[in-house]
């Protein structure tokens, strides 16, 4: 029987989630990857025992999660049954919809139909009455935002889901879905978006600025850009990697040619700081104080030691800073 590390909240920090009562790990464990059916089941439960064990008490889910989709939450669900329980009031588990999870016209994007059915069974695979954070997984064009707002209401009203966030939305929209949560009294507290130091989408398109703004959490998903930085491709492709285990997402033209180049240059950086670079680019999403959480992926336990070491330095020199921007080709 799994019993935690009695000094499990010694080293973690953890950060207020926007303006509300929620404190979130600054480092957070995502499963998309790794926790699906062609995982292994062993391997899912050592890297929640070490993440656990050192402080990072949320784990972030999606309906979709898998491969096959669902299958991850119900790999989680057996971990909870299993080791977990007991520890339930200690841990922050969120869940999301809005991609395409079954056939039809109701199993994706942003109805009250698909929204309110699709926790429905995320709770049933996880064996939860509630989930602490559920999101709205991507912006929906179609669906008036009212209806989908109001659907997050609902959940919050029936006790499924003690707050609310939203994904991959951008900084008007965010703004114009916070305005109508905001009158309805809903607790939305958090956006979670792709960020690092290869992908500043959310600077251009205003979510960092408003979600900062308005007072909510952010959380950043990929903050190593799915092991770009890290020292995974350094020098070759290796087999047990993400591109080669599972290439839906990240492939081999991401880690060659002038982007290898680059990442090496960022290395570089990350040696003069006596970090690794998956550390350097976790610390440097943290460094200005606006991020509540990197919500990192992993392969294997020794992975997320290594990326919880990065909050012991998140101070940058502004060279530090400006070379990063050079080597990614954003000018100061
Ligand atoms: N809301 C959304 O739309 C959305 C989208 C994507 C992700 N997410 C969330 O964000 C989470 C994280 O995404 P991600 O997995 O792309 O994050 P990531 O942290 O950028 O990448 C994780 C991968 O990087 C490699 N890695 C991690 N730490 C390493 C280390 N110290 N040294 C060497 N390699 C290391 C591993 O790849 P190898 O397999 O090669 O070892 C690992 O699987 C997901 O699980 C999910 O919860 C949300």
């Amino acid at each position: 029987m799994y019993v935690a590390n009695e000094k499990r909240y010694e080293s973690m920090q953890y950060n207020r989630c926007g303006k509300s009562g929620l404190m979130l790990p600054a480092v957070s464990l995502g499963l998309w990857h790794n926790f699906g059916d062609t995982g292994v089941y062993s391997n899912m439960e050592q890297m929640c025992f070490t993440a656990f064990d050192n402080g990072i008490t949320h784990f972030d889910l999606a309906n979709n999660y898998g491969p096959k989709a669902g299958s991850a939450e119900a790999n989680f669900g057996k971990l909870l049954k299993e080791h977990f329980l007991p520890y339930r009031d200690e841990m922050i588990i969120s869940t999301k919809a809005g991609y395409d999870m079954w056939p039809g016209p109701y199993g994706n994007f942003g109805s009250r139909k698909y929204l309110i059915a699709s926790l429905d069974q995320s709770l049933c695979r996880m064996g939860l009455d509630y989930v602490d954070i559920f999101y709205h997984h991507r912006m929906d064009p179609e669906t008036p935002l009212e209806e989908t707002m109001g659907a997050l209401e609902q959940i919050v009203h029936s006790g499924k889901a003690l707050y609310v966030g939203l994904s991959n939305y951008d900084g008007p929209t965010l703004e114009k879905a916070t305005k109508i949560l905001e009158d309805r009294k809903v607790p939305f507290i958090i956006n979670q978006n792709c960020y690092n130091i290869l992908d500043r989408t959310v600077e251009r398109n205003g979510l960092k600025e408003t979600s900062h703004r308005l007072g909510k959490g952010i959380i950043c998903f990929s903050p190593l850009a799915q092991g770009r930085l890290t020292d995974r491709y350094l020098n070759g492709i290796p087999e047990d990697s993400r591109i080669r285990t599972d290439g839906r997402f990240l492939r081999e033209d991401h880690v060659t040619g002038e982007k290898l180049e680059g990442i090496r240059k960022l290395n570089e950086i990350a040696k003069d700081r006596g970090q690794t670079l998956a550390e350097m680019a976790l610390a440097w999403l943290l460094h200005d104080g606006i991020i509540t959480s990197v919500l990192i992926g992993a392969s294997r336990p020794s992975q997320i030691l290594d990326n919880i070491k990065a909050t012991e330095n998140i101070t940058f020199t502004a060279d530090e800073l400006a070379s990063i921007d050079k080597i990614v080709g954003i000018q100061g």
